[in-house]
Formats: C-alpha cells, sequence, structure tokens
C-alpha cells in the first residue's frame, strides 16, 4: 500500500478494552514532516535510524521545513493586515530554531532576560520582541530597553511604576502595551489557562482603561499597544473571538480618552493536534478574526508558540526493559519525565509511535498493551499509558508533538543529563544541543569547606 492510499479514510486511533492503538500510518498522514518508507521512519529525507546511529538516544528531533511551513502559514493568512508574528520562545529555545525563524523575519515574545540574551545570539533583533511575563525584574527591565525592545507587555500597575523608574534613570522611554485579562474560558487545561479572573496573569477588563491613563502621566512611558494571551492549546476560535470582541471595545475606549495605539497583540495559544484533536486551522483562525482587525487600522501581533514547533518535533526513546506483569505491561523507555513533562504535569496524550514498523503490518494484532514508562523513581514518571504496541528491548519509538514545551521544560531530576536535540533539512541533518554530560551537571557545585 502507497502512502498516499492508507491516508485516505484510516482512523487514526482504534480504542479496544485493553488500551489506545495509535495507527502509525494514519497519524504521520496529519504530520508533514513524518513519513514511512519501506517501514521505516523518516523526517524529511532523514531516516530516523540513521539520526539514533548518529546521536543515540533520548533525542529531540525537529524539521526545518515544518517549522518554516506554520510560520510561513500565519503570514499568509493575516497577509492582508501589517502583523508581526512573535514566535514564543518558551515553546522551544533552542538556537538554531530562533535562528532559523529570525531569518525568515520573525519576532519574538520572551518572558526572561535568557530569552532575550538566546533571541540576541541567534540574531534575532530586539526591536521585534516582546516582553511579556508577570515578574519582570528591574535588572531585565533595564537590560531589555538597553538592548531596544519592542514592547513590554505590562501586567500590573507595579511594573508598569517600575518601568518608568528605569526608563527615567536610563533617560530612554519605554515601549508598553497592558496584558488585558478579559475574562474568557478559554477551555483548555487549568494549568494552561490564563485568561481567566483568577488567573494571575494581566489587569482586569474592568481597570484597563484607569490604568492606561496613569500610564499616559508617567514620564517615561509610551504607551504602543494592548495586549491579550487567554490561554494555550485552545482548539477552538471562540474564545479568541470573545477576547478580541473584548480587547477592542477596550481600544475604542481608549480612542475616546486620547489614547492612540499602534499595535493590538493577541497572544499565542492556537492548539495542535496530538493525537485525534480537530483545532482550527491557522486559515480559519485568521478568517474569523480579520473582519474586526481589519476595521482596527493597528499593526496586528500574534505570539504563537506550540503551533509553530509541537509538530515539527519528536522524541527518540530507546525501549530498554520489558517487564510484564500481571496487572500491566511497562515498557521502561531512556526517555523521562525530566525529559518530556507533559504527559505527568497536564496528562497530556502524545502519540509513540515505532521507528520501524512491525513485519505483521498495522492493526491491533500482535500488539499487546504498554505503559511507556521512564526510569525516574516516581509512579508519575510515564509518557504514555495503555497504548497499544508490539515492542522488544532495543527498539526506538518516537513521540510525536513533541517540538514544544518538550526540550525547555526538561529537567535533571535523578541527575539524568538533557536529551541531544538534531535539526534536520531535506536530507541533512546537524547536532543543535549535545547530550549534556553527567560531569557538567555538578560542575558548578562546590563540596562543603566549613565544619
Ligand atoms: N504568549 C504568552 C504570554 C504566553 O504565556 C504563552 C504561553 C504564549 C504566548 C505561547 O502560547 P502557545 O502558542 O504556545 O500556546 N507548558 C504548557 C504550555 C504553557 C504555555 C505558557 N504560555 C504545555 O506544555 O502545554
Amino acid at each position: 500500500m502507497s502512502h498516499s492510499e492508507q491516508q485516505t479514510g484510516e482512523s487514526v486511533t482504534i480504542q479496544t478494552d485493553q488500551g489506545l492503538y495509535v495507527n502509525p500510518q494514519a497519524l504521520t498522514a496529519h504530520l508533514p514532516a513524518l513519513d514511512y518508507h519501506d517501514g521505516a521512519l523518516y523526517m524529511e529525507q532523514v531516516s530516523i535510524a540513521d539520526v539514533v546511529k548518529h546521536y543515540g538516544t533520548p533525542c529531540y528531533v525537529y524539521s526545518k521545513q515544518a517549522i518554516l511551513d506554520v510560520y510561513q502559514a500565519y503570514s499568509d493568512s493575516f497577509a492582508s493586515l501589517t502583523h508581526q508574528i512573535c514566535y514564543a520562545v518558551k515553546a522551544n529555545s533552542n538556537l538554531a530554531v530562533l535562528g532559523i525563524l529570525a531569518q525568515a523575519g520573525a519576532g519574538f515574545d520572551i518572558v526572561s532576560r535568557g530569552e532575550l540574551m538566546r533571541v540576541l545570539a541567534a540574531g534575532g533583533e530586539a526591536a521585534r520582541v516582546v516582553f511579556s511575563g508577570v515578574g519582570k525584574t528591574y535588572s531585565d527591565i533595564e537590560y531589555a530597553l538597553t538592548q531596544g525592545i519592542g514592547c513590554f507587555n505590562v501586567e500590573s500597575i507595579s511594573e508598569l511604576t517600575l518601568i518608568n523608574d528605569v526608563a527615567q534613570k536610563l533617560d530612554k522611554p519605554a515601549p508598553i502595551s497592558l496584558r488585558v485579562n478579559p475574562n474568557v474560558d478559554a477551555k483548555t487545561h487549568p494549568y494552561i489557562s490564563t485568561g481567566l479572573k483568577d488567573n494571575k496573569f494581566g489587569i482586569t477588563h474592568e481597570d484597563a482603561v484607569a490604568v492606561y491613563e496613569q500610564a499616559a502621566q508617567l514620564s517615561h512611558i509610551d504607551i504602543v499597544g494592548i495586549d491579550c494571551h487567554i490561554g494555550s492549546q485552545l482548539t477552538e476560535v471562540a474564545p479568541f473571538v470573545a477576547a478580541l470582541d473584548k480587547v477592542v471595545e477596550l481600544i475604542h475606549n481608549l480612542r475616546d480618552k486620547g489614547i492612540e495605539l499602534r499595535h493590538i497583540d493577541l497572544g499565542g495559544g492556537l492548539g495542535v493536534r496530538y493525537i485525534d484533536e480537530t483545532p482550527v486551522s491557522i486559515d480559519e483562525f485568521a478568517q474569523a478574526l480579520l473582519p474586526k482587525l481589519s476595521e482596527l487600522g493597528l499593526t496586528v501581533f500574534f505570539e504563537p508558540g506550540r503551533s509553530i514547533v509541537a509538530n515539527a518535533g519528536i522524541l527518540l526513546t530507546k525501549v530498554d526493559v520489558l517487564k510484564p506483569t500481571e496487572h500491566k505491561n511497562f515498557a521502561i523507555v531512556d526517555a523521562a519525565m525530566n525529559d518530556l513533562i507533559r504527559p505527568a504535569l497536564y496528562q497530556a496524550e502524545m502519540a509513540v509511535i515505532p521507528s520501524v514498523l512491525p513485519e505483521n503490518g498495522i492493526g491491533t494484532d500482535g500488539t499487546q498493551p504498554w505503559d511507556i514508562v521512564g526510569a525516574i523513581c516516581e509512579t508519575g514518571d510515564f509518557l504514555a499509558k495503555d497504548r497499544l504496541l508490539s515492542l522488544a528491548v532495543g527498539d526506538v519509538l518516537a513521540i510525536t508533538g513533541a517540538g514544544a514545551y518538550g526540550f525547555t521544560m526538561s529537567s535533571n531530576y535523578n541527575s539524568r543529563p538533557r536529551a541531544s536535540e538534531v535539526m534536520v533539512a531535506d536530507d541533512s541533518h546537524q547536532l543543535i544541543r549535545k547530550r549534556e554530560t553527567i560531569e557538567a551537571l555538578y560542575a558548578d557545585e562546590v563540596l562543603w569547606q566549613g565544619k
């Protein structure tokens, strides 16, 4: 069967009493960077077996083309407006990823001095960077202003006055937006919902005009925009529209008070398909927002993170131990919650597919239900549960959708070095972060010298 034949009408998942079967070929049909050739997994034209041979496992692998294609889709969908796509660095902050996006003309959304330094090191322009986050410090602000940051997305009055103080000291006006909390339910996991009044983010919709008026009185504040970000992994367009409506109302109120803005920033949050979710497409998202946005006559900013990189990346991991028990089968792999915490932290369901298809073909035949777990000493250390797979020790598995919030959320828990990262483009591959050494994990530690 050719790949295209397999795409037609094949369902991605089969749920049985024993567990969930994710059909690898039907899944990859939705993932432009991945494909099977003669039963072996490829990213672009690079064989995953080759990647493993060169760089070992666990290893994150990203497709340059997949990153650029989504960036371009945003750009094309909003082509009728002056716009700036500020990629949210927290999703994947590898310098190679940032450099590829900077070259494509992207701006960036950052939340720390560290992220700004990464953007600059990767060739990004400070003037195309927006600085988000609830807890900016004096030195963060000083550094960002000195570098010529494009805009601070301000989340409180106390931050506003701090920015004014720093700007006064540097004698350099600070460009700002207020991040408005529109109190809209993003209908996503509670840990990644940010636009409800109970969340720590932003200035309430009700207070926004008064805070803008206060900002207008400050000597070194240059009001340039308005901002809102309501959450992440949103699959519907309605919450975005509801948030936009609230922001538009504020823009009109501000105009009435003589406060003119240059841009509106709608944040990030567009969801992706991990297994069989059906998120709104970038084009549908644009179609829903464009009519309201074009009336404003403002430059439009977006801060997408996940949607640009999630499906451009996979995490490769090798099966080290198979441990069937009376109640459960455990496949212990060489990646763990320290490498990919999304399943443990958000109960995220991510697809696990083999790098070589089983000989007996596809379907649930010959499969067993497995919990794919790491070697960390915690029951919460799992990457997937009850997945129907046909496994042998030494098999390499790919966890898809791992390009966003994968490596960036990884840690050294249990003194585990962080994984290597590799970029592929066409038929070439390159190491973009070498695997950490164990010595590096304690190189900055010092033995106690006292009594
Ligand atoms: N802008 C701001 C102000 C944000 O806080 C975020 C994400 C973004 C943009 C990008 O959102 P995206 O387009 O990626 O949804 N670790 C979680 C996601 C946390 C998102 C935090 N903020 C996860 O793995 O699902």
